[in-house]
């Protein structure tokens, strides 16, 4: 069955139907679930699904564009989730400078931070990094990084950059956006990345593959990355599937199956 390795759905776009999707999933080929805490508040509600669904984990972190937020205080209270027995990873974390805000050594100072926190519980990190390619591998490769493990989400940069992650053991996240007739340099690096480093993700409610762009993406939609990747790769879907899958388990740790309580 497929691993969803990165979906939002306690966020609001879900409010509607979050029942009856979620409850529908298992049955529509999705086997497991992330949910990927951005916020405080977002790690509370990744919290309570997991608790709700047996099929969903949880990573709790805060993204750069939500850092603002954080304090000693907070962050304290992320470090006590991080103890929670269906928690599986920290993130999403890193660094985004599409826009200006929040200030660029504020978003350094709480990236360091949640990594330090991943090395800490032990648990992989989900990595964010939007237009920020050099600063989140210097800051990587300081931190030794490679320690910690993870994942690089929605990973955007080229084939260099891809070599840099690998070499320091890390998984890459690939979803709708390889599914765009212009993402020329994701299909190269996608060809270039060993399938035993690829997780399947859709960061829904975002990025949702062709023929849906643009709408409300959800798991449902992973068929078509699926097929997006076995074609680049030369193998079946059921490949694509299978080996995905037991990457996902190996970074979470997650040896049990997901109707089995932890
Ligand atoms: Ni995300």
């Amino acid at each position: 069955m497929i691993f969803e390795s990165h979906a939002h759905y306690d966020d609001e776009a879900f409010d509607e139907d979050r029942e009856a999707l979620l409850s529908s999933l298992q049955g529509r080929g999705i086997g497991t679930v992330i949910n990927i805490g951005a916020s405080l508040s977002g790690c509370e509600a990744t919290v309570k699904l997991a608790e709700q669904y047996s099929f969903i984990f949880g990573a709790v972190g805060v993204h750069p564009s939500e850092i603002g937020e954080l304090n000693e205080e907070n962050f304290a209270r992320l470090r006590t989730l991080c103890d929670h027995e269906k928690v599986v990873a920290v993130g999403e974390t890193g660094l985004d400078y599409h826009y200006p805000e929040p200030d660029k050594d504020l978003q350094k100072k709480w990236f360091e931070r949640q990594l330090l926190l991943a090395r800490e519980t032990g648990l992989p990190v989900i990595i964010h990094s939007r237009e920020a390619a050099k600063d989140t591998l210097d800051m990587m490769q300081a931190l030794d990084a490679g320690e910690i493990g993870g994942v690089v989400h929605c990973f955007s940069y080229g084939k260099e950059m891809a070599r840099e992650y690998l070499n320091m053991g890390f998984y890459f996240g690939i979803g709708g956006v390889i599914t765009f007739p212009n993402a020329k340099k994701l299909k190269e690096a996608v060809e270039y990345i060993p399938m035993d480093r690829i997780l399947l993700e859709t960061d829904s409610p975002y990025l949702a593959p062709q023929p849906h762009r643009g709408e409300r993406n959800s798991s449902l939609n992973l068929p078509y990355v699926v097929e997006a990747i076995a074609e680049l790769k030369g193998i079946s879907h059921e490949e694509v599937e299978r080996i995905t899958e037991e990457n996902a388990r190996r970074l979470f740790h997650l040896t049990v199956q997901p109707d089995r309580k932890r």
